[in-house]
């Protein structure tokens, strides 16, 4: 017997009556309901659902959340969302998300990975990064783009310390053409997610971290279809003049230059 699931069954079964009695729900409401979600799960998009109701981002938030554990100095946890690919490849410095070619602003990312326990450097922790290009798409959703381009797992070196370049990535809309969609448009709501670049950060010793960062002034930052927008993941963003640097990047227009430090929680 799974009395969990007997208990959260209950407690939902409450809530669910409260809203029909509060808001006089119909039988014809009902039977349309049933209908999107057979069509939801036909169609394999319960985990989207879950997504723009903001339920993933609040068990995220629970599970990982400073409430947690106490540990107010890490860095913000955030979904993993369905676009991940494993093994990725290993990126060697200087670490380059894209080839020299890739459409869209420029951007070198530095900064170091940290331990919650001391503040201290860590070396050799691996960053997985994968974004989407300046028109919203990953790899995997577009056929004019190589292989894992825009993913990569890069390591930290001996100060903790890591930098690449890349491109601004693009905002992109979830889901529009399936049930989801439907359920969004039927509400008005867009199903834009603002631009983001999603990051898998390990280190020997400490909890993986999951997590974005996100373009700032992006004109969806206030209204993610899924709620995931956190302050402390925002990037700060400046234009650089540094010319050895573009060299060395192989940089010949303007770009951006933003740092982040993740840090980790000590195990
Ligand atoms: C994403 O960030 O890649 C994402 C998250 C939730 C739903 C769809 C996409
Ligand atoms: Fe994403």
């Amino acid at each position: 017997m799974n009395e969990r699931l007997l208990i959260l069954t209950e407690a939902l079964s409450k809530e669910v009556k409260k809203v029909i009695n509060d808001y006089k729900v119909t039988e014809q409401e009902l039977l349309r309901a049933i209908d999107f979600l057979n069509e939801t799960g036909k169609q394999n998009e319960f985990h989207l659902l879950s997504d723009v109701l903001g339920i993933s981002v609040e068990v995220n938030e629970l599970t990982h959340g400073v409430h947690h554990d106490h540990h107010e100095n890490t860095t913000s946890y955030n979904v993993e969302g369905p676009l991940y690919r494993d093994e990725a490849p290993l990126l060697n410095r200087p670490v380059k998300l894209c080839g020299d070619d890739e459409p869209g602003e420029i951007l070198l990312l530095s900064g170091q990975v940290l331990s919650s326990k001391d503040g201290s450097p860590l070396a050799n922790a691996i960053l997985d990064v994968w974004q989407a290009n300046e028109h919203g798409y990953y790899e995997n959703q577009d056929p004019d783009q190589e292989e894992f381009n825009l993913r990569g797992r890069l390591q930290t070196d001996e100060e903790g310390r890591y930098e690449f370049k890349t491109i601004l990535p693009g905002a992109y809309e979830i889901g529009r053409g399936g049930p989801v969609g439907e359920f969004l448009k039927a509400q008005a709501r867009h199903a834009w997610r603002p631009a983001h670049i999603h990051f898998k950060v390990t280190a020997e010793d400490h909890t993986p971290l999951t997590t974005m960062l996100f373009v700032p002034d992006d004109p969806y930052i206030d209204s993610d279809t899924i709620g995931a927008v956190k302050d402390s993941l925002i990037l700060k963003l400046n234009k650089s003049y540094d010319e050895e640097l573009a060299k060395s990047y192989h940089i010949k227009d303007h770009f951006f230059i933003s740092s982040f430090d993740f840090i980790l929680r000590a195990k």
